[in-house]
């Protein structure tokens, strides 16, 4: 047993501890509470120099694994050219997957291995990973097996997601046969996914195309999600409801009426303010969705073309003042609700039972973490009772 003591607030579950401790062992918090209540009788001892400490973040959507860059994207985006746009003309994401699909697995490894690090650096000890630039059967699994290879090397968890991502310009029918009868299958049957994701766009999949995946995914044990209502909508959130889909991301492009929809189901919204502002799209309406009884979750979305952002304080912090939400809703929407949208309940608030992942602040107060911009406010990352 391991006592970190000396912490100025402790933000758990539901409350905030002042002058608390957290005892751990076996990986897990077996006590937390004000210091002057602990009676147990500790192995060792760690003082965390009154600092505050919060759960450790779940980043729910990344796309963390890709090869080459999108910096030509973003020099003409500069000049006014659409992200649809060049998306259209077969760049944008299109270029991605020609370089991805191109580079071997241990290459895929080596260059996201830095992006897990830095987010790990800004307080997250559990990650999704898509896969998604692939476009072909075998590319998509190779992306999987990076994941699976990276999960083995990072201190993080990763929770691999096998994304269908954009439709081939040429082989449309027989690429959504392909995922279908052979990629879903083997994905599931291999291990190396816990979910398929869809993006649901005029660009990508239309909701009945999504609809045969979600199926095919169910059909194999895995759980379902949407890319949906980024720039359209095209009927990707009434499906993921009807469908009761593990969460739905993106939502920029939410009507008044489709908030109320998604609020009242257990679907979790899942709203990425680093899309907002690299592409300069509307905000997801995170304040309303709230209001409507929605559970909000917020990720980087880490990708090259859509949210450069390799740090989960500052979605949190952007999701404080492009989404609306308040400092305490952004911590949740980046541990317990981030867990939900994954379908964990071992991980997003510090209470007994629940894994020792947790993040010490440089400040003594919580809200730090939301208020800092442009500076690290996370000061250590613990993983499992284990400083990272
Ligand atoms: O979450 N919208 C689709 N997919 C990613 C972007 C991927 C890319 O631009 O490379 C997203 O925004
Ligand atoms: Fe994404």
């Amino acid at each position: 047993m391991k006592l970190f003591r000396n912490i100025s607030e402790l933000v758990a579950l539901e409350r905030v501890v002042k002058h608390a401790a957290i005892a751990v062992e076996n990986g897990r918090i077996a006590w937390c509470g004000p210091e002057a209540d602990w009676t147990g009788r500790a192995d060792s001892t760690e003082d965390l120099g009154g600092r505050a400490v919060i759960p450790a973040f779940i980043d729910p959507h990344t796309h963390a694994v890709w090869a080459g860059d999108r910096l030509a994207d973003f020099e003409e985006r500069a000049c006014g050219v659409g992200y649809e746009a060049i998306l259209a003309r077969g760049g944008g994401i299109r270029s991605t997957i020609a370089k991805t699909a191109a580079e071997s697995v241990q290459n895929l490894v080596a260059l996201a291995r830095p992006r897990i690090g830095a987010l790990m650096r800004s307080g997250a000890a559990t990650i999704e990973v898509k896969s998604g630039y692939g476009f072909t059967v075998e590319a998509e699994l190779r992306m999987l097996e990076a994941i699976r290879e990276l999960a083995r090397v990072v201190k993080a968890r990763l929770v691999p997601t096998l994304l269908i991502h954009i439709p081939p310009i040429e082989s449309r029918e027989d690429y959504i046969e392909a995922v279908v009868n052979q990629l879903i299958p083997e994905a599931a049957a291999r291990g190396l996914a816990q979910a398929v994701d869809v993006f649901v766009e005029r660009e990508a999949w239309s909701a009945a195309e999504a609809l045969r995946f979600i199926e095919c995914a169910r059909a194999h044990c895995l759980e379902a999600k949407l890319h949906t209502e980024q720039f359209h909508r095209v009927g990707g959130l009434e499906l993921g409801v009807l469908e009761r889909v593990l969460s739905l991301d993106h939502l920029e492009a939410c009507s008044p009426e489709q908030v109320q929809l998604l609020g009242a189901s257990q679907t979790v919204a899942t709203i990425l303010p680093g899309v907002t502002l690299h592409l300069g799209i509307p905000a997801a309406p995170g304040r309303a969705l709230i209001d409507a009884g929605a559970k909000v979750a917020v990720g980087t979305d880490l990708n090259p073309g859509s949210s450069p952002l390799y740090s989960m304080s500052t979605a949190l912090a952007l999701a404080v003042r492009l989404n609306g939400l308040t400092p305490e809703e952004g911590l949740r929407a980046g541990t317990v609700n981030a867990a939900a949208a994954l379908g964990l309940t071992d991980c997003g608030s510090i209470e007994p039972g629940m894994r020792a992942d947790f993040a010490v602040l440089e400040s003594a107060d919580w809200r730090d973490v939301v208020y800092s911009l442009g500076t690290n406010p996370v000061r250590d990352v613990f993983i499992r009772g284990e400083r990272v």
